[in-house]
């Protein structure tokens, strides 16, 4: 019998691409999205079905688990993968606009994790992987407030592969570095006339790195890899120059490694 694979955010960049690949390899998929009109070319495949989920809504939420066991009859793997960037000067972020950042990324992913577990556990077996980032393990100017997201999930997630293992459930991180998606378009830039000297300047650098950086089918690589490898490895780090930085930032001293991140992206600066 085919596996079922339910991804948050399916509706473009690393989700999108991700529902392709499984579907691709004969898994059923159930690729939910906030906007399901925006998923309509993946109806080609008769092994995926597009149902509505928005992370922020928990009613969508249950829904969406539900009318994906009914169709398919089972979940093998939750992909938590829907998320945004708020970026910029943190002063000038509003408390509107932090508290959005953390319902999405990470209240979210908890709202989903705490929807799926019921099911995974009365059959004892399962599987939760989230897309987090190297930005879960390491930083860069401007995305404190992104940064404490993907830290939180890091955390969240280690701590909560304890208790799933006696029920059979597989808790996995993929950690991209920058990946040329719809993520950099998604962005909630903010800034202030006293911050705008060093955001203008370190954004841009920031934007660079992603002109050279990899398209989403590897991380849809790395997640087949993670899905597949029968083992409770829980970090895989994929992309650009992520595992070098993430393995530079182990190797380094904590100043050290500041020193090398600041020497790229706080070019120009003065
Ligand atoms: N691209 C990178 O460089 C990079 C690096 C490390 C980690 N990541 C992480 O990778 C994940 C996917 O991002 P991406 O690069 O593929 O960017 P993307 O193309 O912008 O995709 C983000 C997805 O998240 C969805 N989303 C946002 N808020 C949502 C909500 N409230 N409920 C449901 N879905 C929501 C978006 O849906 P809509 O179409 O409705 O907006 C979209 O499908 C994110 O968690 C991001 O933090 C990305």
């Amino acid at each position: 019998m085919s596996k079922t694979i339910l991804i948050t955010g399916a509706s473009t960049g690393i989700g999108k691409t991700t529902a392709i690949y499984f579907a691709e390899k004969g898994w059923n998929v159930s690729a939910t999205m906030r906007t399901p009109e925006k998923g309509k070319d993946l109806l080609n495949y008769p092994n995926l079905k597009i149902f509505t989920l928005d992370v922020l809504n928990e009613t969508s939420i249950k829904q969406a688990i539900d009318d994906t066991i009914s169709a398919f009859g089972n979940i093998d793997v939750l992909f938590n993968n829907a998320g945004y960037a708020l970026v910029g000067a943190f002063e000038a972020m509003s408390q509107e606009q932090i508290k959005k950042q953390f319902d999405t990324n990470v209240f979210g992913v908890m709202n989903v994790t705490k929807a799926i577990l019921p099911h995974y556990r009365t059959k004892k077996n399962g599987m939760i992987i989230n897309t987090t980032s190297m930005g879960g393990l390491i930083t860069f100017p401007l995305y404190s407030v992104y940064h404490s997201t993907k830290w939180a999930l890091e955390g969240f997630m280690e701590s909560l592969q304890f208790e799933l293992k006696q029920f059979n459930i597989k808790v996995k991180n993929i950690e991209p570095g920058a990946i040329k998606t719809e993520f950099e378009n998604a962005l909630d830039f903010v800034s202030t006339k006293d911050y705008d000297k060093y955001t203008r300047q370190a954004h841009k650098n920031m934007l660079d790195i992603y002109k050279a950086a990899p398209t989403s089918e590897i991380v849809a690589q790395k997640v087949w890899q993670a899905v597949n490898d029968n083992s409770y490895r829980l970090r895989y780090a994929v992309g650009g120059r992520g595992p070098l930085l993430l393995f530079m930032r182990w190797l380094l001293p904590l100043s050290w490694f500041t020193k090398m991140v600041s020497s790229q992206v706080e070019k120009g600066i003065k």
